[in-house]
């Protein structure tokens, strides 16, 4: 059951798109309401209690016992103890003895306290006045996250591609660069779907350009990559450089999409390309017109994009003359002030007529970004795209997908993928990932084989990596026969992951959950964060300790262990209960649920090479259902799924 409560006049956020009751603040269930500046909803949790949700904060997937800040922000210093990152996703369950979820739709700051005293309140304190309430009960926790899910509408749908490998570095220059990343794959054997071209490939860092010199021909280069089976996928930022004569910047000025300063001028802020207008995202027009612009690319082939600085990152702007020093105050839960001080000079006009300050609606900024150019993209092309955000708000999660920022190459970091992913499903973005093997600092060998065998599992599964940092391609290490093995893994396993990953889409279900979503009534289940199911039928346990030559696994039912090595898939049956499991750096090992069947495929070097019809069926059940299409159409729905029994042992 969901309801809605309505508290003053709120922004349009585009999160929510089926009707929902609103009912009367007396009507409030679970919270208490105290009003001010800002508002606070409480409610007590029992000692028991478990709080999911908030998609794209630090810690664990249990939110209990710290303070997390919506409030978009481009902190390249990654932490697990930084409060805000660059999503704002305020959705929450509590499982509690009635399990309820609740989602505050609002672009303002929100601050979570889960508990941070250890006194058993949770409390959601929101700096505007103007907000929707959400309450959603549910049979249990997994029940409510689905109820919200089907709220908020359907998940971005990427082509089969999108779910191959990818690879990307800060620093491939030019199309030399690029072919090397491309020949270099290929001769290793290690398979690949796209490469990233990060902001080296405009020219001087201006969207919706490119540097002839150093691609002459990029729709002739697109058209032959192609052909190998590999895509170039441009990053787009979201500030428009100041340049009369440029026509993206002259219609901007000239038709007022751009956002305001105080004086009402165009507002100036320094990013990658020097100072730079910020589109102003919140109103229709300008999405259109913004989206539209993506035409530069689909008239060179190009089908894959990802949307960056779009919080928006701010190195100095008309009126803050600072550099790029990353802001230390943020650390402080309360006072990110140096650059709210940023976002209070900027103004946007919105559809219903008002006019606000960038601060008040500040968690919209990049989500509508992606909203704008997904539904360009969708107007541009006859066939699914890849979109993938920095910044995002839900709702966002229809038209395009999200990476974690600038992460490191640390364990805790690999440690926070794992957690990031099930918290993101809840909050609707299924397809997302993190820079597999860290973006800040040097990965080493045993890093990154880890990390890659985890992100196996994850929908966007990309290697990418800081300017100056040591060269993460797995080509550059010793042994890359190794990282050949376990990418092969993710194309083995594609035709179960395309599969689950669309039908949990459809259905809007979610597609990585913690364990305890799947077997609620087992109390060691509840507590395990570090072992999540992909998918209807798999569970992972992925290794992310330094030096661990294996790990303990906790299967609350009996399950089929697989192990992957170079020699193909083993299968073991296990008894439920804990477990050792030995996993040398260049195998990786899942499980199959009891009475489940996965399809997997043959080795291939890219997407286009595979058939995600010509299976074998791994596990104990008897039938499983495989979802499968062209991997383009716009036309996707649940009548493609086929069924494969097992053949009779003769
Ligand atoms: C910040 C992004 O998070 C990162 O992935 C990218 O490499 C740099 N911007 C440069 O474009």
């Amino acid at each position: 059951m969901i309801s809605q409560f309505v508290y003053g006049h709120p922004v349009e956020t585009y999160a929510v798109v089926e009707d929902v009751p609103v009912l009367g603040h007396e009507q409030l269930r679970h919270f208490t309401r105290k009003k001010g500046s800002p508002q606070a909803f409480s409610c007590p949790l029992r000692e028991e209690d478990i709080v999911y949700g908030l998609g794209e904060t630090m810690r664990g997937i249990n939110k209990r016992g710290y303070r997390y800040i919506s409030f978009n922000y481009d902190d390249p210093i990654h932490r697990d103890d930084m409060p805000s990152m660059y999503g704002a996703h305020n959705f929450l369950v509590v499982d509690g003895a009635e399990p309820f979820g609740a989602f505050f739709d609002t672009p303002a700051k929100v601050v979570f306290d889960v508990d941070s005293k250890g006194d058993g309140v949770l409390t959601v304190f929101c700096e505007s006045q103007d907000l929707r309430l959400y309450l959603v009960e549910g049979k249990t926790a997994y029940d409510t996250a689905r109820q919200f899910l089907g709220i908020i509408g359907r998940s971005f749908l990427p082509p089969l591609w999108a779910f191959g490998y990818g690879q990307s570095r800060w620093g491939y220059k030019t199309e030399r660069d690029v072919s090397r990343v491309a020949d270099k794959h290929r001769e290793a054997g290690i398979p690949l779907d796209y490469i990233c071209m990060d902001i080296d490939y405009m020219d001087r860092y201006i969207d919706f350009t490119v540097n002839e010199r150093r691609f002459p021909d990029l729709a002739g280069y697109a058209a032959r990559m192609k052909e190998r089976g590999l895509r170039l996928v441009p990053i787009v930022d979201a500030g428009i450089k100041i340049e009369p004569g440029n026509p993206v910047y002259d219609e901007g000025v000239q038709k007022g999409y751009f956002c305001l300063n105080h004086e009402g001028t165009c507002y100036r802020a320094e990013v990658w390309p020097g100072m730079t207008h910020f589109p102003d995202f919140l109103r229709e027009e300008v999405r259109q017109w913004f989206g539209d612009q993506y035409k530069f690319y689909t008239d060179r082939g190009l089908e894959g994009f990802w949307n960056d600085m779009n919080e928006p990152a701010i190195f100095s702007s008309e009126y803050r003359t600072q550099g790029t020093e990353p802001d230390l105050d943020h650390g402080d839960p309360d006072q990110p002030e140096r650059h709210t001080a940023d976002f209070k000079d900027f103004f946007h006009r919105l559809d219903d007529g008002r006019e606000k300050s960038n601060y008040e609606v500040h968690n919209l900024f990049g989500g509508m970004m992606t909203r704008a150019s997904g539904q360009g993209l969708d107007r541009l092309l006859d066939k699914r795209y890849l979109l993938f955000s920095r910044s995002s708000y839900i709702g966002a999660h229809r038209f395009g997908g999200i990476w974690t920022g600038d992460n490191a190459s640390t364990w805790e970091m690999l440690r926070q993928n794992v957690y990031h992913m099930p918290s993101l499903n809840m909050c609707g973005f299924l397809y997302s990932g993190a820079d597999t093997g860290g973006f800040g600092g040097n990965a080493t060998r045993e890093l990154l084989l880890r990390w890659l065998a985890f992100s196996a599992f994850t929908p966007l599964m990309r290697n990418h990596t800081c300017i100056h940092t040591r060269h993460q391609e797995c080509y550059r290490f010793r042994n890359p026969e190794d990282f050949k093995t376990i990418v092969s893994l993710r194309y083995r396993l594609l035709p179960y992951l395309y599969s689950e990953f669309m039908k949990a889409a459809l259905r809007q279900d979610m597609f990585i959950r913690p364990l305890a979503f799947d077997f609620p009534e087992d109390r060691k289940a509840r507590d395990i964060e570090d072992q999540l199911m992909v998918g209807e039928s798999v569970m992972i346990a992925p290794i992310v300790e330094q030096g661990a030559k294996g790990r303990i696994v906790y299967l609350p039912e009996p399950m089929t262990e697989v192990r992957y090595s170079r020699e193909g898939f083993s299968c073991t049956e296990a008894d439920a209960g804990e477990r050792t499991v030995m996993v040398p750096l260049n195998q990786a090992v899942f499980y199959i649920r009891r009475g489940k069947l996965i399809p997997v495929g043959g080795a291939a070097s890219c997407t286009a090479e595979l058939d995600l019809s010509d299976v074998e069926l791994l596990g104990s059940g008897d039938a499983c259902e495989q979802y499968i299409d062209d991997g383009f159409t716009k036309d996707c729905s649940l009548d493609r799924c086929v069924v494969h029994r097992k053949k009779a042992e003769a």
